[in-house]
C-alpha cells in the first residue's frame, strides 16, 4: 500500500456572504450586493414591501396577468412554425427564476390548467425553503400542477433538463428582478436564460418602467417605513452572521432616483464617523459622517427597451402586456 502525504489545507474557504461583504466594503465607494437582503427576516419584510400602497410594482404586474395569463399562455403554446403545419397541440412546462412565493405565477399556472389539463411547474431559486413553501403551496391550490423545484443559481447560467417532445418551456422571470441587473449583467443573464432553451421555447419578462420621480421614489420610501427597515435589516444580518456591530441607530436609509442610469438606488448613509468591527472576517471599517454603503440599484426600463434587450439575446419580441397608466411592462420573447 502506498501512503499519500496530502498537503495541508490552511487558507480557511470563506462563506459567499464572508466573501462578498469583505470585498464590497473593502471597496470604494463601498457597496453590498442586494442579494444580501434576503435572509429570513428580509424576505419577510420583502414579503410587506409587496402590499404597500406605494409599492406599485407587485400589485401593477398581477394586474396584468390577471386581465392577460390566458393570452400569454396562448401565445407560449403556439408559434408560427405550429400555424404553418396545422396548430400542432403544444404541452407547456413553466419554469420560473426565482420562484419567491409564486403568487402571480399561480395565474399563469391556471390558466395553463385551462388550456393544457396539467402542468409541470419547474420554480427554480436559490433558497430551498423558499421553494417548499411555493411547492406546497401550489400544490394545496391547483392539484393539476405537478412540481419539481430545482435549487440553482441561475446568475450563473440555467441548467435545465431538456423539455420532452411536444413540449415546449415558458421561462418566467417576473417582479422586476431583472432590474437589480445593470444593463450588461442582464444581457448577459438573460444569454444564459435563452443558452439551454429550444427554438419556440418562450421567456415571460416582467420589467418596471420609467415614470413620474415622485412615484418612483415614493415606491422606495414607504410612510411606514419597511424599506428602511428592509434596508438596515442588512446591517442587522451581518451583526448576526459575522458578528459584527454595527449600531443600526448610525445609519440611515436613502433611496434616490439617477436619471443618468436610470434607477432607483438604495444606500445607508452613516450618520456620524465611527469604526465597525466585523470581528468573523477579522477587519475594521471608518465610515465618515455622510459615507453611504450602496446596498441596491433597480433599474427602470423605457418602453422598447426590455424588446430590445430580449433580441439582443436572441429572442425575438413577440408581445408586450402593460397596465392602463404604463406603469409596469410583461414582455415575451420566443427563443429562435
Ligand atoms: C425584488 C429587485 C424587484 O427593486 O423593487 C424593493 C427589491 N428593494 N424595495 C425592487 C426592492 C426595495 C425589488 N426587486
Amino acid at each position: 500500500m502506498t501512503a499519500f502525504a496530502l498537503p495541508q489545507i490552511t487558507a480557511r474557504i470563506e462563506s459567499p456572504v464572508a466573501s462578498a461583504v469583505r470585498k464590497g466594503l473593502g471597496s470604494r465607494p463601498r457597496r453590498l450586493p442586494p442579494w444580501l437582503f434576503y435572509d429570513a427576516d428580509g424576505s419577510r419584510l420583502f414579503d410587506q414591501i409587496t402590499r404597500l400602497p406605494e409599492y406599485y410594482l407587485t400589485r401593477t404586474e398581477r394586474e396584468i396577468l390577471a386581465v392577460s395569463s390566458a393570452w400569454i399562455i396562448a401565445k407560449a403554446a403556439r408559434s408560427d412554425a405550429d400555424d404553418a403545419d396545422g396548430n400542432k397541440p403544444v404541452q407547456l412546462r413553466i419554469t420560473e427564476l426565482g420562484a419567491g412565493s409564486a403568487d402571480k405565477t399561480r395565474l399563469l399556472l391556471k390558466a395553463a390548467v385551462e388550456r393544457q389539463g396539467t402542468v409541470l411547474y419547474e420554480p427554480v431559486d436559490l433558497s430551498p425553503t423558499a421553494l417548499e413553501a411555493a411547492r406546497a403551496r401550489i400544490e394545496r391550490e391547483i392539484p393539476a400542477v405537478r412540481v419539481a423545484p430545482r435549487v440553482t443559481d441561475y446568475t450563473r447560467g440555467l441548467d435545465l433538463m431538456p423539455a420532452a417532445t411536444g413540449e415546449r418551456r415558458l421561462v418566467v422571470y417576473l417582479g422586476s428582478s431583472i432590474g437589480n441587473f445593470d444593463p450588461r449583467q442582464a444581457a448577459r443573464l438573460l444569454r444564459g436564460i435563452r443558452a439551454p432553451l429550444a427554438p419556440g421555447d418562450t421567456l415571460l419578462l416582467g420589467v418596471d418602467l420609467v415614470k413620474d420621480e415622485p412615484t418612483l421614489l415614493a415606491a422606495y420610501n414607504d410612510a411606514a417605513a419597511v424599506t428602511a427597515r428592509f434596508n438596515l435589516n442588512l446591517l442587522a444580518r451581518l451583526n448576526r452572521e459575522l458578528g459584527a456591530d454595527f449600531d443600526l441607530g448610525a445609519f440611515a436609509h436613502r433611496a434616490l432616483w439617477n436619471p443618468t442610469h436610470s434607477r432607483i438606488e438604495m444606500h445607508l448613509e452613516s450618520l456620524t464617523t465611527q469604526r465597525v468591527r466585523l470581528a468573523s472576517l477579522d477587519l475594521e471599517v471608518g465610515f465618515s459622517e455622510g459615507e453611504r454603503i450602496h446596498t441596491e440599484n433597480s433599474y427602470k426600463y423605457a418602453p422598447g427597451q426590455a424588446e430590445d434587450l430580449l433580441t439582443a439575446a436572441g429572442f425575438t419580441p413577440d408581445s408586450t402586456w402593460t397596465d392602463a397608466r404604463g406603469w409596469f411592462a410583461v414582455c415575451l420573447g420566443r427563443a429562435e
